[in-house]
């Protein structure tokens, strides 16, 4: 038996041990085989060798589990090592997706109102002519108009050009007071270093009983928001003209590049313009048949918030899907 416990002793492996349980203990094993060869010898002898084999059988079965428990600990010690992962070590690089330029800008724009209660309202990009052009005091001998701004389908309908046309649906279904804003993608045959076909807008309108609402309240709210989107900047209004207001504003802010000194993104005025926005025409209020009301508005394009914000040179660059501007939004 001696060779067996010696083969125990050595076995390598828990499948070695494994081989080794089967032919000492297995059904065809050395020790079967010996029990069945006792049945040759004489009562006395049988005591003997059973005596004899039983005592074998319980040792070799205590080295047999202590050898496994050995084997396995040292197999579970080599599994650890061998995925051992170093945690200090610096990982690969896997990017991820992030917010485009102009989604981010619109979201921090629409942040604001919300914050302010404006609901948000979206409209249709497909528009009629009377929401996008005849309702806003537009009329049809209007240059905003001319088949060099706006797509047109047949049956007067049109992509529309600003988000203005949602003011009009919002009040045709809706009964004042009305505060929203209208965020939304706008449409205009134009393409250089400054328009592209496609850009965005958010449209505010705000409505009230007449009286209730003045330039000052408009003022305020555009100063305010000025401030949050582009921090400590000056912010001043100019007179302007616009069809869907009157008195008309275009808003300025001092120029984010040089601080107002002038420069060549300012043309060397130290002032940037971005909005547009007045009190409501009652032009406007009488085409969706309001009465007695006042109110205000204002329009802005988001690209141009988000070039001036991340100093973004050429518009264009911001529909080229180009990977490398994108990934320094992240
Ligand atoms: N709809 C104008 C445009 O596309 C922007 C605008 C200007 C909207 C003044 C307004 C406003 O509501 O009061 O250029």
């Amino acid at each position: 038996m001696k060779e067996w416990y010696d083969a125990i002793k050595e076995a390598q492996s828990v499948e070695k041990l494994e081989e080794i349980r089967i032919s000492v203990f297995g059904k065809k094993g050395v020790l079967a085989e010996k029990f069945a060869k006792m049945k040759n010898a004489s009562d006395e002898e049988k005591a003997q060798i059973a005596k004899n084999l039983n005592t074998h059988k319980s040792s070799l079965m205590n080295e047999f589990t202590a050898k496994k428990i050995t084997l396995q600990t040292l197999q579970l010690q080599e599994a650890l090592k061998a995925e051992y992962i170093d945690v200090s070590l610096y990982g690969s690089k896997s990017s991820a997706g992030a917010l485009h330029p102009v989604m981010e800008t619109m979201d921090r724009i629409v942040e604001y109102f919300s914050a302010m209660n404006f609901a948000v309202k979206t409209g249709t990009m497909v528009e009629d002519d009377f929401n996008n052009f005849e309702a806003l005091n537009l009329p049809k001998y209007h240059p905003a108009r001319d088949m060099q701004d706006t797509f047109y389908f047949r049956d007067e309908m049109l992509l529309r050009t600003h988000t203005s046309p949602v003011q009009i649906r919002t009040m045709m279904s809706t009964k004042p007071p009305i505060r929203m804003i209208a965020p939304g993608a706008v449409f205009r045959r134009d393409y250089d270093l400054t328009h592209t076909p496609m850009f965005h807008q958010v449209e505010g309108l705000l409505v009230d009983e007449e009286g209730k609402v003045s330039f000052a309240n408009l003022k305020y709210i555009l100063e305010d928001f000025l401030k949050y989107m582009f921090g400590d900047v000056e912010v001043r209004f100019r007179p302007s003209f616009f069809p869907f207001t009157e008195p008309s504003a275009e808003v300025d802010i001092s120029c984010v590049f040089c601080k107002g000194s002038g420069c060549r993104v300012c043309s060397k005025t130290g002032w940037l313009e971005v909005l547009g926005c007045g009190i409501v025409d009652s032009n406007v209020f009488e085409a969706v048949k309001y009465e007695n009301v006042s109110g205000y508005a204002f329009g802005l394009g988001v690209e141009r918030f988000a070039m001036l914000i991340h100093q973004i040179g050429d518009l264009r660059s911001l529909f080229e899907g180009d990977i490398k501007l994108l990934e320094q939004f992240q």
